[in-house]
């Protein structure tokens, strides 16, 4: 089984062919071959702006769509230009229906109807795409691109929920994705996923495969998101996670300088999270401290003391769930999951705490959006909706199916 998968929910415009071999009865065993993944980051973009602006984001991803898909299949060795002159356009019908589609896409419209009648249908069995949570403008793009190419090209479409795809990527395993085939890893049902992103933080547990119910998640900020702003407050650019982190690495305690900030919500007995209190502590913090010491000296210390509270929160109240839930397995996935001091401190919890749950990490190649994880999501949901019915849904939420 071939699938395709498409991700624009925020800044990244990806496209991954995977090829799937079920093993035994077990719908979670099964053979991955990554045929291709490609992932075109608009970061350059969005980085003066010290965020990602919706409108842009859907202006780029109808720019990069059609040449994204064109790498991603030609990786997979699915690319076939067709020859005859004759049959490279489209009925008028299509070119209707089309116009239908991409109602609000007039750029990505031009390049569809310019380059898809050029390429054969290639040897997919099905598409994936992202259909939320994410930006909306951005998702409606690469959302109309599978509604079209489900119609041009006579293939299913399965809808895909962004949070899914962080979760599966464990299933790749922790090492550099490899190109030939390899087992999927299985995860040990119940489990509870950990997922840190820029626009989400929630601890969610899973009974059953493919069954979600969140038991805690932020009432304000997401952790990624108040990374991104305490390293705006430090003027240290955009994304802020990669660069608060590697500041704050091998930061020794300063004597001189006391930098102490909260540990929001870490006892409020339930499995929620905030993080905005924690920002402007920071941001207070920082004036204060100002008034006496440089920026350059105040960053690695402010940014080892946030990423301290930050992971200390998030790994005990996981560690604390884990327990209450009588999990057998735990899972981190999301753009934070990249982080250093994060995976380090998850691994000693769970060592010094339950030895016997198993904790699943992503490989750090993955805990950013891509397609790869989205065409996982897609073959494991295996929901096959006409594209007429598949639609964006920029609040969509992982839940009990
Ligand atoms: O999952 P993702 O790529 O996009 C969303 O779905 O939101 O997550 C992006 C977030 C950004 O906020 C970024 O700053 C954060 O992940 N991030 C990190 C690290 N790498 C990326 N946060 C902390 N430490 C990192 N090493
Ligand atoms: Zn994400």
């Amino acid at each position: 089984m071939v699938i395709l998968g498409i991700e624009t929910s925020c800044d990244e415009t990806a496209v991954a062919v995977i090829e799937m071999s079920p093993l035994k009865r077990s719908v979670q065993a099964a053979d991955i071959k990554i045929l291709s993944n490609v992932v075109l980051s608009q970061v350059p973009i969005h980085r003066k702006f010290g965020g990602v602006v919706p409108n842009l984001a859907k202006r780029e991803h109808q720019k990069n769509l059609v040449p994204v898909l064109k790498s991603a299949l030609k990786e997979a060795k699915l690319f076939h230009a067709k020859k005859q002159k004759t049959e490279q356009k489209f009925s008028s019908l299509q070119i209707r229906i089309l116009h239908e589609i991409f109602e609000r896409e007039a750029e990505l419209i031009k390049r569809f109807l310019k380059e898809i009648p050029k390429i054969v249908p290639p040897q997919i069995d099905a598409l994936a795409v992202t259909v939320g949570p994410g930006l909306e403008p951005a998702l409606w793009a690469g959302v109309n691109f599978a509604r079209a190419l489900s119609y041009i090209w006579n293939k299913p479409v399965t809808p895909v929920n962004h949070l899914e795809g962080h979760v599966y990527t464990v299933m790749l395993g922790e090492t550099q994705i490899q190109k030939h085939g390899f087992h999927l890893r299985t995860m040990k049902l119940p489990t509870l996923a950990l997922i840190v992103s820029g626009g989400h933080t929630e601890l969610v547990l899973m009974k059953k495969f493919g069954n979600y119910k969140i038991i805690g998640e932020t009432r304000d900020d997401a952790a990624g998101e108040a990374f991104d702003k305490v390293a705006k407050m430090m003027k240290l650019g955009y994304p802020g996670g990669p660069i608060v982190s590697r500041l704050a690495e091998n930061v020794k305690q300063n004597k001189k300088i006391k930098i102490k900030l909260p540990r929001p919500m870490i006892n409020s007995g339930d499995f929620d999270f905030s993080f905005s209190g924690l920002k402007t502590a920071t941001l207070y913090l920082l004036r204060d401290l100002e008034k006496k010491y440089s920026l350059a000296e105040l960053r690695p210390l402010i940014a080892k003391e946030f990423q301290d509270a930050v992971v200390e929160v998030l790994v005990v109240k996981t560690i604390r769930a884990a327990k209450k839930y009588r999990v057998k397995s735990v899972i981190l996935g999301g753009g934070v999951a990249a982080n250093t001091k994060l995976r380090e401190t998850l691994v000693a919890a769970v060592k010094n705490n339950i030895p016997n749950l198993e904790l699943y990490l992503p490989s750090r190649h993955l805990t950013g959006d891509n397609a790869l994880m989205i065409a996982l999501a897609g073959y494991f949901s295996g929901d096959k909706t006409p594209w007429k019915k598949v639609r964006a849904e920029a609040n969509l939420r992982l839940s009990w199916q």
